[in-house]
Formats: structure tokens, sequence, C-alpha cells
């Protein structure tokens, strides 16, 4: 399963890393709004940082926009995939860019139509925003094990589901017990995922055993 980080920060992005859990990177305009930097300086450091994808979002529109913008993206490091809306705009954007070699991730996906569509323009990747269905009461991890289904009848279908919006470490496990590709997580959800009290408390009483017998 891949780990990707859900963040622009580079510290975050080279914590990640230093665990082994930065299999790729995702940021959108409000990640890159958060990390303060200068959106090309920022992409470009971090796609210096991984091997793998490293999502960019353009915020134009329009096939004429979002082409525009995608080919520059995409020209700030071999590693960058343009992460595109899924629209009728975004889909026509992806099937440009996929003949000019471009390789692209449709985001912003809450059902399941949507996610054939995206397979079928041969979006690279797909993100499905669990934590924001879970919010207006529809239960995101049903969507994954959908999507997942769907794909594994079609074994020419090559894009990823990388499960987005991820608010916590069951949202981690759900998309790993659902047979998803990968999750991209926010470093928050990293901390609460090595957290147990148990390790902790199993931690205090070995060394406290340990001075005992110093
Ligand atoms: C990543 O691809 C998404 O943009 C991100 O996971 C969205 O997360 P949020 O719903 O917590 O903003």
């Amino acid at each position: 399963m891949k780990f990707f980080v859900d963040s622009a920060v580079v510290d975050d992005i080279k914590q990640a890393k230093a665990l082994g859990l930065a299999d790729g990177v995702t940021t959108n305009p409000t990640l890159i709004r958060k990390s303060g930097r200068d959106f090309r300086e920022a992409i470009t450091e971090i796609s210096g940082l991984v091997q793998g994808p490293v999502l960019a979002e353009p915020v134009s529109e329009t096939v004429e926009g979002i082409l525009k913008e995608g080919r520059e993206l995409a020209g700030w490091a071999p590693n960058v995939y343009v992460k595109i809306p899924l629209t009728r705009a975004g889909l026509e954007a992806v099937q440009i860019f996929r003949k000019e070699g471009i390789r692209s991730a449709l985001t912003l996906i809450f059902n399941a139509a949507q996610a054939l569509l995206a397979a079928k323009a041969g979006a690279s990747i797909i993100c499905p925003f669990v934590g924001r269905l879970d919010d207006i009461a529809s239960p995101g991890m049903a969507l994954i094990r959908e999507i997942v289904d769907l794909y594994s009848n079609y074994p020419d279908i090559e894009t990823e589901v990388i499960v987005a919006s991820v608010r916590n470490a069951n949202h981690v496990v759900e998309a790993a017990a659902c047979g998803a590709d990968g999750v991209t997580i926010p470093s928050k959800v990293i901390e609460q995922m090595m957290k147990h009290p148990l390790t902790d408390s199993g931690i205090r009483q070995f060394l406290a055993d340990w001075n005992k017998v110093q």
C-alpha cells in the first residue's frame, strides 16, 4: 500500500520520508496557502525530496486553462502529476495530457460514477475524499470499497485509488482493508497511527524495572 503525504510543508514530507511513508505527495491550493510558500518553489523542492508522484493542482476551470497551467506544472519536475477536479473540462484535459505523456490525477471524487469516468479518461490516480463525505453523514469508506470492487472487474484499468481527505488512523486502516492502492495522510494522522497508551505505559514500566536492577 502506498503512503502519500497530504501536505505542502517540506518538514512534514522530510519527517514522513524518514519513516518510509513518502511514496508520493498530494497538494491542493488550500495546502499551498497553509504552507506559506511560493507554489513553484514548494513543488520544485518537494519533487526533489520524493521519487514518487507529487500532485500539483491548476486552478483554471476551462480545458484551455487547465492545459496551459498543467503543462507548466508538469515542466517543474519529472514526477509532477497534474491534479484536476473531476469536471467535464478536467476529463477532456486528462485525455489530452495522456497523449502528451503528462500524468494526471483526478480529484474531488465523491461517487463511483465519477471514478468510472476518471478511469475511462486514463487518469493515473484518483483521489476520492472520504473525510468530506463522512462530514455530510455519507459513509466515505463505502465509496472506496465500491470503487475498488468496480475497478477490480476490469484488470486493464491502471488508475490507482489514493484515498484522500483522511482524518484519522482508522481511515487508513479501513482504506487498506478495502484494498485501496494508497492513502494520502496529513502528518497529524501519521502521529496518531504511531500512538497507543499501552505502548507508552509499557515503555515506562520496562524502564522502571530496568532501573531497579542497575
Ligand atoms: C488531497 O488530495 C486532498 O486535497 C486532501 O486530502 C483534502 O483533505 P481535506 O478534505 O481534509 O481538506
